[in-house]
This record gives structure tokens, C-alpha cells and sequence, in this order.
């Protein structure tokens, strides 16, 4: 057996953190959670103060380094906190613990959201690509479609994942790098919608695999990403929806990608 392995998950006291927690530590791992209140690490991740905590509560609690990042916490509104946690505060864990991954199986997963398929604020998506909090907070502050806002901030982060995961300082360094999309997960967060509005979400973004997924199901594939024995999938997005996405996109996703290889050659 190999030394045992560090995770720190952010979001951790309830829902996909919590069922992500207690199954890395059922595999052995030692978790430090992260979340609000009452976790290894209280810090609020919309914050520069919180932001910093985790970075100083991480270096103090894991001097030798750690092996995981689960950068899961979120928040499902329709104000600037949707950019602020679930882009920023993403961004900058990873950011801020990245130099402190271990060279051995460095593994970072987040969980982003099939809501990326939805509409999204192109000028916030591009001012969080950016970095620009300051920028990205103010337009959503100002937009008349307050309701993107939660498919935007995780448009972005699986941008941000994309454009990250192969460069060197992620997967060149070894670290792979990877995004989970889920799709209806029943948690808390699903939990305090309205009963009506699950309803007809149901309907209209289907889950054709046996219906809504539970927080284990999730944390199962945020495992295997997570883990040593996954040593070559990197950059991905991966959607965890029963099937749902294959409903709502296009069936040939890779002819876009073969054109901009073509234009990107003439252009050569
Ligand atoms: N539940 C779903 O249907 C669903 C679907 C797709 C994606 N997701 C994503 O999964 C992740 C987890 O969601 P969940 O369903 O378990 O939600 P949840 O609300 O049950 O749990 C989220 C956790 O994150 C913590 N958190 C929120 N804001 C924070 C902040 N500023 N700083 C630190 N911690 C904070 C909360 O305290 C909570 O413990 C989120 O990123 C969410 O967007 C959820």
C-alpha cells in the first residue's frame, strides 16, 4: 500500500460534498472538509478573507503537502453569489492549493454543472475568463436576466477547466485536471426549490437513466477522478446526467472541433 492520500473538498458539510467526503474516507483518504461553518475549515469561498483562510488553514493542516482538490462548493442563486462561489471561489481554491499537490497521482476534480448547456451572459463569462471579479460581479449585478446567472458562472468554470487542464502547469506537471457535470442531484440544494418548479424541470431536462441522481452517485465518479487510477483523463467535462445531454445537444459534437483544426491550419 502507498502513503496515504490528502484530499481537501470544499462544501463539504452536506449534499455532493458530504457523500464525496465519506467515501474518500472509506477508501482510506484523509479528507479535510471545507465549507461555512462547522468543517475542518470554516471560510466563506465568495471572499478574499475566506479564500485566504482555506489557503492558511490547507498549508497549516497539510505541511507535507496534499494529493486531491474537490472544488465542489456551490451555490444555486440568482445573484452575484453564483459567480462570486461557484467561478471565483473555484478558480481560486484550485489556484491557491494547486502548488502545495503532491508529485505523486496529483488529482483535481470540480464540479461544475449541466447547466452549462443552458443560456448563459457571454460579457460575465468572458470577464471571469479574465479574472475580473470586480467586472464580472458588477454586470451581474446590473443584468436584467438575473436567472443566467447560475448556468454562467459554470459555463465559465468548465471554460476555465478546458483551457487549463493541458497546459503545464496542470497536466504537465502531472495534475489532471477534470470537471463533473451533473445533472438533478437530490440534495439540499435541490431540496429548497420549489416544488412546482422540480416539476417541470423534470420534464424539460430529463434524466433518462433511472431518474434524479443521489449525491453518492456523484461522488462515485468525483472518486475514480480523484483517485491514482485514473492516469489519463484529463481536461474533461464529464456529464453525469443519465443520459440527458445526449437529449439536449447536438449528436455530432467533433465537427466543430475538425473545422477549427482545418481553419487554424489554412490560417497557418
Ligand atoms: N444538486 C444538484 O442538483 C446539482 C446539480 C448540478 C451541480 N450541482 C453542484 O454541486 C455542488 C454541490 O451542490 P449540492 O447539491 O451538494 O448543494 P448543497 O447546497 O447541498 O451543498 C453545498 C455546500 O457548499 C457550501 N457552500 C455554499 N457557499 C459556500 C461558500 N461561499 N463558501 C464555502 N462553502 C460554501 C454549503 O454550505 C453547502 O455545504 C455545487 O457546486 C452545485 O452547483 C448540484
Amino acid at each position: 500500500m502507498g502513503a496515504q492520500r490528502t484530499a481537501v473538498v470544499t462544501g463539504s458539510g452536506r449534499g455532493i460534498g458530504k457523500a464525496t467526503v465519506e467515501l474518500l474516507q472509506a477508501h482510506g483518504v484523509n479528507v479535510i472538509g471545507v465549507d461555512l461553518a462547522g468543517a475542518d475549515i470554516n471560510a466563506d469561498l465568495s471572499t478574499l478573507e475566506g479564500r485566504e483562510a482555506l489557503e492558511a488553514g490547507v498549508r497549516e493542516r497539510c505541511p507535507a503537502g496534499i494529493d486531491v482538490i474537490v472544488a465542489n462548493a456551490g451555490v444555486l442563486t440568482d445573484d452575484e453569489l453564483s459567480i462570486q462561489v461557484n467561478y471565483f471561489g473555484a478558480v481560486e481554491t484550485l489556484e491557491r492549493l494547486r502548488p502545495m499537490l503532491r508529485s505523486d497521482a496529483p488529482r483535481v476534480v470540480v464540479v461544475a454543472s449541466r447547466s452549462v448547456l443552458k443560456p448563459v451572459d457571454h460579457a460575465i463569462v468572458e470577464a471571469c475568463l479574465d479574472g475580473d471579479e470586480a467586472r464580472a460581479v458588477a454586470l451581474a449585478q446590473q443584468t436584467g436576466s438575473p436567472h443566467l446567472l447560475y448556468a454562467t458562472g459554470k459555463r465559465a468554470i468548465a471554460r476555465w477547466i478546458r483551457r487549463n487542464a493541458g497546459l503545464p502547469a496542470w497536466a504537465g506537471a502531472g495534475i489532471a485536471l477534470n470537471g463533473v457535470a451533473p445533472g438533478a442531484v437530490l440534495t439540499p440544494m435541490i431540496a429548497q426549490r420549489d416544488p412546482a418548479e422540480q416539476a417541470r424541470l423534470a420534464v424539460e431536462r430529463p434524466m433518462p437513466l433511472g431518474g434524479m441522481a443521489t449525491a453518492e452517485e456523484v461522488a462515485a465518479l468525483i472518486d475514480f477522478l480523484a483517485d491514482a487510477k485514473n492516469s489519463k483523463i484529463a481536461g474533461q467535462l464529464i456529464f453525469i446526467d443519465g443520459g440527458g445531454e445526449t437529449l439536449m445537444g447536438q449528436e455530432d459534437i467533433w465537427e466543430a472541433m475538425v473545422n477549427k483544426q482545418a481553419s487554424t491550419a489554412t490560417a497557418n
